[in-house]
C-alpha cells in the first residue's frame, strides 16, 4: 500500500519547502522533488495546498463516564471526526473512579478505544492514593508506554485529587519519568460558591460561570508549579483559561522551570456571553469547564501562545447532547461539564490564527502537532514529515472556505460551539499510517484501525534536571 503525496509545499514547524512525500507501509520513505510513484501507488495532487504533519489532540474525551452520563462521542466516531479537520491522533484520558485501580480502568479506557481509528494514547488521572497506585504508576510507565499523570483540582466530592494526592503523585512521576498535568481550578473554593449560588436561587448556566472565577483557576495554577517546583517535575498545565494562569506559567518558565501549558480553541475564541444565551439549551451546552471567560483573557492567551508561554492547542472534546445537558435543567451544578472541537480546533486556529496574521504557517505546525509530540516523547514518530516517521498527514487548502455547523459536522453531538462561524483554510485529504481516511468530503475511517501509541518515560535529561534544580531550591526554601 503506497501513496505519492505530489506538488504541495511540505510544512513542518521547522521550515516549508516545496517538495513530494511518499508513504508505504504507513511510514514516510521519502520527502523531495519530483519523486516517482511505483506503480499501483495512489497520488494525491496536493498542487497550491500545504502538506503538514496530522494534527494531534492532546486532550480528549471519547465515552467518557462523567456526571452521571457517558460521553456521546466514541473512540471510533470521535477519531474520525478528527480525520475530517486534519487532526489524526488524540491523547485521551483514563480516569479511574475514587478506588478504582488504575490498572483495571486503564485496560477499560483500551478496550473501549479498541474500535478507534486513529492512533492514540493516554494520560492516567490519579484521583486517590494507596500503594496500589504507587505501583500502578511503575506498570503503567515502564510497561504500558504511559508518561503522563493528571490531576484534576476540581470536581470535589468525585475525581478531585487532594493536595496530599498530588505531593505523593509527583513524587512517584519524579521518580518514574513522568510528566504530570493539572486541570488547574480551585475545587474546594467552586464547592463552596455553587453552594452560595444555588442557595441563592441561581440555578441557570450564568451560575457555572460565577462559580468558577479566574482567580480559582490563578490560585491553583500556582500551587500546583509550585508543588512540580518543589519536588521537581515537569509539569504541564492542561486548558489554560485565564491570564491569571497564563501569569503564573510565565513566570515560572522565566524562571526556569519546566512548565508547559495547553489553550482550548474554545477559550481562545469563545466569551463568557454564551452563558447568558435567553435559550437555557443553548447556554447549557456551553457548560464546561474552565468555563469560557471574559473577552479580555482571550487575547492573554492568543498572546501565550503567539510568544510561547503556551506551547499546545487542544480541544477537550467532551460530548454530550441537549438531552444528557437538561439533568441539569433545574441545578447548574448537575449539567454534564464539555464540550466538542476536536473536527474545528485545525479550521479555527488556522483561520483565527494564521489567517489573522498571529501564528505563521510553521508555528501553526507547532502548536497543533510538533510541541505536543516533543512534550509526549513521541517526536519525530508524530508531528514531523520526515523519512521514518508515521505518515500521517493532513493536505490543506489554504483557500478552501465553509461556514462550520452541526447540520454538517461529523462529530456525535447535536451542537456545536462554534456554529456559523466563516472559517478559510481546511483540510482536503488525511492521511492516517499511510492511508487516505478523508478525501475531499469522503470519509474513509475505518472502525478499529487506529493503534495504541506507547510514550517512553523521559530521557535522564529531565531527571537530571530535576535533581540539578531541587537540590538547591530545596535547601533555600
Ligand atoms: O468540562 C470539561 N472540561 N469536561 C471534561 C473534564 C475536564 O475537566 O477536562
Ligand atoms: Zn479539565
Ligand atoms: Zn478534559
Amino acid at each position: 500500500m503506497s501513496l505519492l503525496i505530489r506538488g504541495g509545499t511540505v510544512v513542518t514547524a521547522d521550515a516549508r519547502q516545496r517538495a513530494d512525500v511518499y508513504c508505504e507501509d504507513g511510514l514516510i520513505k521519502a520527502v523531495g522533488p519530483d519523486l516517482e510513484a511505483p506503480a499501483g501507488a495512489e497520488i494525491v495532487d496536493a498542487g497550491g495546498r500545504y502538506v503538514m504533519p496530522g494534527g494531534i489532540d492532546p486532550h480528549t474525551h471519547m465515552e467518557l463516564p462523567f456526571m452521571g452520563t457517558v460521553a456521546s462521542e466514541d473512540f471510533f466516531s470521535g477519531t474520525a471526526a478528527g480525520f475530517a479537520g486534519g487532526t489524526t491522533s488524540i491523547i485521551d484520558f483514563v480516569i479511574p473512579s475514587p478506588d478504582q485501580p488504575l490498572m483495571d480502568a486503564y485496560r477499560a479506557w483500551r478496550g473501549w478505544a479498541e474500535k478507534s481509528a486513529g492512533d492514540y494514547g493516554f494520560h492516567v488521572a490519579v484521583t486517590w492514593w494507596d500503594q496500589s497506585v504507587h505501583a500502578d504508576m511503575a506498570t503503567l510507565v515502564r510497561e504500558e508506554g504511559v508518561n503522563s499523570f493528571k490531576h484534576f483540582m476540581a470536581y470535589k466530592g468525585a475525581i478531585m485529587a487532594t493536595d496530599e494526592i498530588m505531593y505523593s503523585s509527583f513524587r512517584r512521576a519524579v521518580e518514574l519519568g513522568a510528566m504530570v498535568t493539572v486541570h488547574a481550578e480551585n475545587g474546594e473554593l467552586v464547592y463552596q460558591l455553587q453552594k452560595e449560588l444555588v442557595a441563592q436561587g441561581m440555578l441557570g448556566p450564568e451560575a457555572h460561570h460565577l462559580s468558577r472565577p479566574p482567580a480559582a483557576e490563578g490560585e491553583a495554577a500556582h500551587r500546583a508549579i509550585r508543588f512540580a517546583e518543589v519536588i521537581g517535575v515537569p509539569i504541564y498545565m492542561v486548558h489554560v483559561s485565564t491570564q491569571d494562569a497564563v501569569d503564573v506559567i510565565a513566570r515560572a518558565r522565566a524562571q526556569g522551570q519546566r512548565v508547559f501549558g495547553e489553550v482550548l480553541a474554545g477559550h481562545l475564541l469563545i466569551d463568557e456571553s454564551v452563558y447568558r444565551h435567553p435559550d437555557w439549551a443553548t447556554a447549557a451546552a456551553h457548560v464546561m469547564s474552565p468555563p469560557f471567560r471574559e473577552k479580555h483573557h482571550q487575547n492573554a492567551l492568543w498572546n501565550a501562545l503567539q510568544s510561547g508561554t503556551l506551547q499546545t492547542t487542544a480541544t477537550d472534546h467532551c460530548c454530550f447532547c441537549a438531552e444528557q445537558k437538561a439533568m441539569g435543567r433545574n441545578d447548574f451544578t448537575r449539567i454534564p461539564n464539555g464540550t466538542a472541537g476536536i473536527e474545528d480546533r485545525m479550521t479555527a486556529l488556522w483561520t483565527h490564527g494564521v489567517g489573522a496574521g498571529r501564528l505563521t504557517p510553521e508555528e501553526f505546525v507547532a502548536v497543533t502537532s510538533a510541541n505536543t509530540a516533543k512534550i509526549f516523547n513521541i517526536y519525530p514518530r508524530k508531528g514531523s514529515v520526515s523519512v521514518g516517521a508515521d505518515a500521517d498527514l493532513v493536505v490543506w487548502d489554504p483557500e478552501a472556505t465553509k461556514t462550520i455547523s452541526a447540520k454538517t459536522h461529523h462529530q456525535n453531538i447535536d451542537f456545536n460551539i462554534f456554529e456559523g462561524m466563516e472559517i478559510k483554510g481546511l483540510a482536503s485529504h488525511t492521511v492516517s499510517q499511510g492511508k487516505l481516511v478523508y478525501a475531499d468530503g469522503d470519509m474513509r475511517a475505518v472502525r478499529g484501525a487506529g493503534r495504541y501509541v506507547k510514550r517512553p518515560a523521559f530521557s535522564p535529561i529531565f531527571d537530571a534536571i530535576g535533581k540539578s534544580r531541587r537540590t538547591p531550591r530545596m535547601v533555600a526554601r
